[in-house]
């Protein structure tokens, strides 16, 4: 099963595609005969994952561009779109992938910006810059926004992190809804939610994958058997965290409100065994 927007010479412009889940996905992108544009803040990084995806390409080098753009900043993702458009036209696919995690503390204001800027700005103005032509094309198109676990379970430890992934399925939500009630409009928006991915992102040194992670291949081939098949939220499991364990976790999480307990409630002391027994109901 495929989507229509994942076809032979169709287009595909990806965030933060010279690392990680990005690069994999480009990869996956040129295998399929589409056109790539790499689009990434690290130059070096750049030049080695074009020739890797280049070396995926039917059309080898002629098939895969590079820019380098820093999502965090308008002009440069206007500047991106305008130059993915000028070298192979028509945008079919769009990742709004690029993301940092550097850690953050609640009460210093340390790295908050810089987290906002990247993962959360970048998505919006990657969605808000190329959506505009991709319905204007009048053919199916799709806007693929990363977000993350941990933007809607929130866990303790990186608040500037989850503020930032919260923000990216809020706005990606609301993205979905407004494209499926534009006329005419053939572009819908996915949320794609990656699980535990070996990448240079949460490598922390090591260098071979723990046991736990899943590879960035298994996680883009995973998002675009989901995406075929319609998925608005692509829940990933990975190698330790099956779907059945997310939905309670998600469930428990939205229960908070529900239940008028403290918020986290599944890392407070008082709720442990509370929480302990609703994840042993896994279906
Ligand atoms: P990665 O570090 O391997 O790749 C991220 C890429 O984004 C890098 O090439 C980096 O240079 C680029 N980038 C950083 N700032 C940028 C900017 N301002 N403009 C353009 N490019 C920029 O990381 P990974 O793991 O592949 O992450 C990709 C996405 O997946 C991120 O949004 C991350 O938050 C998300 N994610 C990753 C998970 C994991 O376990 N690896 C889990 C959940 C979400």
């Amino acid at each position: 099963m495929s989507h229509p927007a994942l076809s032979p010479d169709h287009t595909a412009v990806v965030t933060g595609g010279a690392s990680g889940i990005g690069l994999a996905a480009a990869r996956r992108f040129a295998a399929l005969g589409m056109n790539v544009c790499i689009a990434d803040v690290d130059e070096a990084r750049l030049r080695s994952a074009a020739a890797q995806v280049a070396a995926e390409a039917r059309r080898g080098e002629a098939a895969v561009m590079t820019a380098t753009v820093d999502v965090s900043s308008r002009d440069s993702v206007a500047a991106l779109e305008q130059a993915a458009r000028q070298r192979f036209g028509a945008i079919d696919v769009l990742m709004n992938n690029a993301g940092i995690q550097p850690g953050s503390r609640m009460l210093a204001e340390t790295n908050w910006q810089r987290i906002l800027g990247v993962n959360l700005w970048g998505i919006i103005h990657g969605s808000q810059v190329f959506a505009a032509n991709m319905i204007a094309q009048g053919k199916p198109a799709l806007i693929i926004n990363t977000g993350s676990k941990q933007g809607i379970t929130t866990p303790p430890g990186d608040p500037a992190y989850n503020v930032s992934k919260a923000g990216v399925k809020a706005f990606t939500e609301a993205l979905q809804h407004e494209l499926r009630n534009t006329p005419g409009c053939r572009v819908t928006a996915h949320l794609f939610i990656p699980g535990f991915v070996f990448t240079p992102l949460t490598a922390n040194g090591r260098v071979e994958k723990p046991a736990a992670a899943w590879t960035p291949e298994q996680t883009v081939d995973f998002m675009l058997e989901r995406v075929a098949a319609g998925d608005f939220y692509v829940l990933c499991p990975d190698n330790d965290v099956p779907r059945a364990l997310d939905e309670r976790r998600i469930l428990w999480a939205a229960s908070d409100i529900v239940e008028n307990r403290p918020p986290l409630s599944r890392w407070h002391a008082d709720y442990a065994d509370a929480f302990a027994e609703f994840v042993k109901k896994l279906p």
